[in-house]
C-alpha cells in the first residue's frame, strides 16, 4: 500500500521512529522497511505543513506491506453468565488513557467486572467509563466510571497534535481523525475558515498544522471547551486559530466571508444552514455532518438544495458519504457542498 514515510539513514532510524511514535504519527498498520542503508518509516499524515518543515526532503511516498495486527480481546478476561457473553461489545473508544464503552442493559449488573477486565487486558488504561449517551446542546457525554481512577481528563494524541480534554465536560470523538485530515488536505493556501462548532478544536488544529490557512475562526458555546482549546493552542504552538466563545449563529455575522465552513453538529447543523451560507464566499465549500436514516441521506440533500434555492443561491453537492453508524437505523453522513459563483 502507498503511504507517506520518512526516509532516514539506518543509524537515525530508531530515534526518528520513537519521535514519530511520541507525536502519534507512526502508522502501526504498515511495516517499516530498509532500502540501501536507509530505513523507511510509514506515517499517518501527508508530507505537508509542519511535517515538511521538520523532515524536509526526507519525506516521500513509497509502497509498504500491511502488518497483521494481533488485537488483544478483553472479552476473554470477563466472567459473565455464558448466555450473556455474546452481548459483550467488541468495540469501544479510547481517548488518551480513558476507555469509553457502551453496554446493553443486560450487562449493566456486570459493569465493574467488564471495566476491570479491560484494565487488566490493556495496562496503559487509567480509567474505564460507561457511556450513557451524549446529551444537550453542548453534546456532553454522560459518563460513569466503572474501573480505575475517578477522573475523565486525559490527553489524546492525533496526527501529532495533543488535545487535553475532560470527557465529562466537553465533546471529543477519537474516531474522526482521518475525516479531519481529509478536510485539512482540501484546504488551499490563504483560505479563511470558520469552524462553527469547534469543541476543543480538532478540525481547526488539523487545518492549522497541515495546511496553510490565513485564519481559522473556531467557535463554540461551551466555555470549558474553549478554555481547553486555548490551552491546547499553547501546547501545540498553533497560531492561526482564533477561539470564539458563544453562539455560532450570532458570532458568524461578525466574521469575514469564508472560503470554507465546517459544521460538525450532526443533530442540528441543518438549523444553521442559512447562517452558514450567508457567510460563505461564492465558490466556497461547506462541510456539513448530519444524522439520517441509512437510506435518508438523499432526501436530506434535496431539502438543503431546495432551501438554498429559496434563499436565491445555487449549491452543488460534491460528495456525500456515510461516515459512521449512529444507531441500528441511522448513520452520520459527511457532506461537501459548493456555493455557486452566481445565480
Ligand atoms: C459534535 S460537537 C463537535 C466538536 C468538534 N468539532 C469535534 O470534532 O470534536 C458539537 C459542538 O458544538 C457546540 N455547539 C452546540 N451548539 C452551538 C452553537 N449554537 N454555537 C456554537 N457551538 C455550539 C457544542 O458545545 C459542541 O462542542
Amino acid at each position: 500500500m502507498r503511504s507517506w514515510c520518512v526516509r532516514v539513514p539506518r543509524d537515525r532510524g530508531e530515534s526518528v521512529r520513537k519521535k514519530l511514535l511520541e507525536l502519534g504519527l507512526l502508522d502501526h498498520a504498515l511495516k517499516i522497511r530498509s532500502e540501501d542503508g536507509s530505513v523507511l518509516i510509514p506515517i499517518l499524515a501527508p508530507g505537508t505543513g509542519e511535517l515538511a518543515e521538520e523532515f524536509g526532503s526526507e519525506l516521500r511516498l513509497e509502497d509498504f506491506e500491511e502488518r497483521k495486527v494481533q488485537e488483544r480481546d478483553y472479552r476473554k478476561a470477563v466472567k459473565v453468565p455464558s448466555e450473556l457473553a455474546n452481548l459483550l461489545p467488541s468495540s469501544y473508544d479510547v481517548v488518551g488513557d480513558v476507555a469509553v464503552i457502551r453496554l446493553p442493559p443486560e450487562l449493566l449488573p456486570f459493569k465493574s467486572e467488564i471495566g476491570n477486565a479491560m484494565m487488566a487486558t490493556f495496562p496503559r488504561l487509567r480509567t474505564v467509563a460507561l457511556d450513557r449517551g451524549v446529551r444537550g446542546t453542548l453534546r456532553i457525554r454522560d459518563l460513569e466510571i466503572i474501573a480505575g481512577e475517578n477522573d475523565t481528563s486525559t490527553t489524546q494524541v492525533e496526527y501529532g497534535l495533543r488535545f487535553k480534554v475532560d470527557l465529562s465536560r466537553m465533546y471529543f470523538n477519537p474516531r474522526l481523525g482521518s475525516e479531519r485530515m481529509r478536510i485539512a488536505s482540501l484546504v488551499r493556501k490563504g483560505e479563511v475558515i470558520i469552524d462553527m462548532f469547534a469543541g476543543v478544536g480538532p478540525f481547526s488544529f488539523m487545518i492549522a498544522k497541515y495546511a496553510q490557512p490565513e485564519r481559522v475562526y473556531a467557535i463554540d458555546l461551551n466555555k470549558d471547551a474553549i478554555d481547553s482549546l486555548k490551552a491546547n493552542m499553547i501546547m501545540n504552538h498553533i497560531h492561526k486559530v482564533v477561539p470564539m466563545l458563544g453562539d455560532a449563529r450570532e458570532i458568524i455575522k461578525s466574521l469575514p466571508p469564508a472560503d470554507r465552513i465546517i459544521m460538525n453538529l450532526p443533530h442540528s447543523a441543518h438549523e444553521f444552514f442559512e447562517d452558514a451560507l450567508s457567510r460563505l464566499k461564492p465558490g466556497g465549500t461547506l462541510h456539513m455532518y448530519f444524522v439520517a436514516g441509512k437510506l435518508g441521506a438523499a432526501d436530506f440533500v434535496e431539502t438543503l438544495k431546495r432551501e438554498a434555492r429559496e434563499t436565491s443561491v445555487g449549491v452543488t453537492v460534491t460528495r456525500c458519504e456515510e461516515l459512521k453508524t449512529y444507531s441500528p437505523t441511522t448513520s452520520v453522513f459527511s457532506l461537501d457542498l459548493l456555493l455557486a459563483h452566481g445565480v
